[in-house]
C-alpha cells in the first residue's frame, strides 16, 4: 500500500502530534508499506514568513523524525519543495476545484479567525495539499482528525478530474485516522495545539516536562474526595499512555479518593520521559550532524521526483498540455 503524510513544520513537536499522527506514520513504515513522509515547508509559507525561523523549524522537524525512528532504508523522507512539480499539480487542480469547494473548508476558517493574514496560498492549502497526496498515487493517509476534511477534498477534486479526462488518472485516496487519539487534549484541556500554547513538547528535557504536566489544568476537588477520571485532563493524557490493567487501578483510585490530581500528574511525566527517552537521546546527536540530515532528504527527493515525475507525465498527457523536453 502507498502511504503518504505531510508534516507541517509549524513549531517544536508535541505529544499531540505524535499520538495523532507520527506514531502511524512509524507503525506503517514498520508494517513494510511503500511511505512517502515530507516536511511540508511549502504550506508552512502560508504562516511562517521569516527565513531563519522556518530554516531552523524544518530542521527540527526532520531531526526530530529521524530521532523517533524513521527509517531513511524504509521509507522515502523529503522536503516538499524539494519536489516543485507539486506546485504544478496544483495549478492543475485548481482548474478543476469549484470554488465553493474551499469556501467549506473549515482549517481556512479557523486560521484567519485565528488572525492569520487571508492569502492566497491560506486559501489554496487544501488544493496544495491534494496535489501532495495525488502527486504519489498514495492510497492511504495518516493524520490526525483535523486534516479529514482535507483528505475528503482531495478525493473530490481527484474525482472531479478523472470525470473531466474521462479515464482513472488519479488514485483517490482514504484517511488513516486512529479514532481514541483523534483528539489529544491540551494542559488546558482544548485540543493541543502548538498555536495555543498548551502542548507537553516531545523534545523536552524531563524536568521540563514534569513542570509542564504538573501545569496541567484540573478541578479543586480536595485530595481525600473522590474524582471523575472521566472529566480530568490528566486521565486523559494517561490513557495514551498506561497500559489497560494500569488505567483501570488509576480510574478505581479516582473514584475511592485520597488519590490526588498530583499523584496522576506524577506518574504521566513519568511514563512520558520513558516514552521518549530514546529519541531523546538521538536527537542530540543528529543535531549535530546536519550535513547527514540533509542527506537523508537529498536521497528522498531524488525518489520522491522520480515517482512526482511520472505521475506528472500521465497528468499533462490527460489534459492535453502539450510536452517538448
Ligand atoms: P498544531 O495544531 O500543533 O499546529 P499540526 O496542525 O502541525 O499541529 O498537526 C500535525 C499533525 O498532528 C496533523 O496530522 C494533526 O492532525 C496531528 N495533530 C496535531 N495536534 C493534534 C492533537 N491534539 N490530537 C491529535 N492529532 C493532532
Ligand atoms: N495540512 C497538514 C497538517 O497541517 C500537513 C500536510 C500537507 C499534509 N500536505 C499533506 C498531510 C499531505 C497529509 C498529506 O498537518
Amino acid at each position: 500500500m502507498r502511504v503518504l503524510s505531510g508534516i507541517q513544520p509549524s513549531g517544536r513537536l508535541h505529544i499531540g502530534n505524535y499520538f495523532g499522527a507520527t506514531r502511524q506514520h512509524l507503525r506503517l513504515q514498520d508494517e513494510g508499506h511503500s511511505c512517502f513522509y515530507f516536511i511540508a515547508n511549502y504550506h508552512a509559507l502560508t504562516s511562517i514568513q521569516d527565513r531563519a525561523e522556518l530554516e531552523d523549524v524544518c530542521m527540527h522537524v526532520a531531526t526530530a523524525y529521524l530521532a523517533m525512528g524513521l527509517d531513511p532504508d524504509k521509507s522515502v523522507f523529503f522536503m516538499q519543495s524539494d519536489v516543485p512539480q507539486v506546485t504544478e499539480l496544483c495549478w492543475i487542480l485548481n482548474c478543476q476545484c469549484p470554488v465553493s469547494l474551499m469556501a467549506k473548508a473549515t482549517s481556512y476558517k479557523d486560521k484567519v479567525a485565528r488572525g492569520l493574514p487571508a492569502n492566497m496560498g491560506l486559501l489554496d492549502y487544501p488544493v496544495l495539499q491534494a496535489a501532495d497526496i495525488i502527486i504519489y498515487d498514495a492510497e492511504s493517509v495518516p493524520v490526525g482528525a483535523d486534516q479529514k476534511q482535507h483528505v475528503e477534498m482531495t478525493r473530490d477534486i481527484a474525482g472531479k478530474f478523472n470525470r473531466t479526462y474521462g479515464q482513472d488518472v488519479l488514485v483517490l485516496p482514504e484517511p488513516y485516522i486512529v479514532p481514541e487519539v483523534a483528539v489529544v487534549p491540551g494542559i488546558d484541556g482544548q485540543k493541543m495545539s502548538k498555536s495555543y500554547g498548551n502542548t507537553i513538547e516531545i523534545f523536552a528535557t524531563d524536568k521540563q516536562t514534569t513542570k509542564r504536566c504538573a501545569a496541567i489544568v484540573t478541578d479543586s476537588t480536595p485530595l481525600e474526595d473522590p474524582k471523575d477520571p472521566d472529566t480530568c485532563n490528566v486521565f486523559a493524557l494517561l490513557k495514551l499512555f498506561v497500559e489497560p490493567a494500569e488505567l483501570d487501578e488509576i480510574a478505581a483510585s479516582y473514584r475511592a479518593g485520597g488519590y490526588g490530581y498530583g499523584h496522576a500528574k506524577g506518574r504521566l511525566a513519568e511514563l512520558v520521559n520513558e516514552q521518549f527517552a530514546d529519541a531523546r537521546e538521538k536527537y542530540p546527536k543528529l543535531e549535530k550532524q546536519p550535513d547527514y540530515v540533509r542527506d537523508v532528504l537529498r536521497e528522498g527527493g531524488r525518489k520522491a521526483r522520480e515517482v512526482a515525475d511520472a505521475t506528472m507525465a500521465r497528468v499533462r498527457d490527460a489534459c492535453g498540455l502539450l510536452t517538448h523536453r
